[in-house]
């Protein structure tokens, strides 16, 4: 079979980023500026862990305490929602975050290959402080926090309520913190080697972020049909 060139609507992004680097927020514009689906695993794991099932209470130890749900399982939940037009293009945010991840998700896509990664730079303790503070939308899912200005338990978008996270508690943020130096940041390196990998700095306003962003998928958004 031949490779799918990679085309705006067609463009195969990854993004990463610690905890709180701003991967959810990017990734919606992202996924609004090249018109193809944003598949957050995260938020993919936790309606599943909504639906109350065997699986979806597994899953949920793994999400309450900050760890990693296990390769095998998250790249099934991967390919199952890749599974019904594989060639089309896709941001995908938080996934992968291990090398075999990575290496899993090369053989599905195979013979297309990723366009590139965008890793979001923040630091440590700029990460930490957002996740203290951050409310996502019972209803819509968007995360916030103070500096959107929204002072109320409502959300700005679409009215729902504006809730913590259970994995935003400041012991559960240092480990999912020390997860990703120990399995993202050797997945960076491997994205990097194989000259994907674009580092942007994601410190500063969102609006800012989201613009240095959009120029990194410049090259990916210019290449021809
Ligand atoms: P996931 O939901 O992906 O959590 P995460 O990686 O910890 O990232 P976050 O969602 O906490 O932060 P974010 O980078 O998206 O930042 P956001 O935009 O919200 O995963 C949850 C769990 O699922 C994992 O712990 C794991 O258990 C499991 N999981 C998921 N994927 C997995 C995988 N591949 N393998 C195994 N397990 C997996 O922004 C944070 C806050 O900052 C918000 O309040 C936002 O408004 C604010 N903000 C954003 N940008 C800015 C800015 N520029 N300036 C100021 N504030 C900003």
């Amino acid at each position: 079979m031949a490779a799918t060139p990679a085309t705006p609507a067609r463009a195969r992004i990854l993004v990463l980023g610690r905890p709180g680097s701003g991967k959810g927020t990017q990734c919606t514009r992202l996924a609004t500026i090249l018109a193809v689906p944003h598949i957050s695993t995260g938020d993919l794991l936790r309606a599943t862990v909504a639906r109350d099932t065997p699986l979806g209470r597994m899953l949920k130890g793994y999400l309450d305490t900050g760890e990693l749900v296990p390769d095998d399982l998250v790249v099934d939940v991967v390919a199952d929602h890749l599974a019904d037009d594989p060639t089309n293009g896709f941001v995908l945010d938080g996934f992968p975050r291990t090398v075999a991840q990575a290496e899993q998700l090369v053989e599905l896509l195979a013979p297309d290959e990723l366009d590139l990664a965008i890793d979001l730079a923040v630091s440590p303790g700029v990460a930490r402080a957002r996740l203290l503070r951050r409310l996502v939308c019972g209803d819509c899912g968007r995360p916030t926090g103070p500096q959107s200005g929204e002072t109320d338990a409502q959300c700005g978008e679409c009215g729902g309520l504006l809730a913590t996270r259970l994995d935003d508690e400041a012991s559960t943020i240092s480990r999912r913190l020390a997860l990703h130096e120990e399995l993202t940041e050797p997945l960076i390196a491997w994205l990097d080697a194989k000259g994907l990998l674009v580092r942007i700095d994601a410190e500063g306003p969102a609006d800012e972020v989201a613009a240095r962003a959009a120029a990194a998928v410049t090259r990916v958004a210019a290449a021809p049909a």
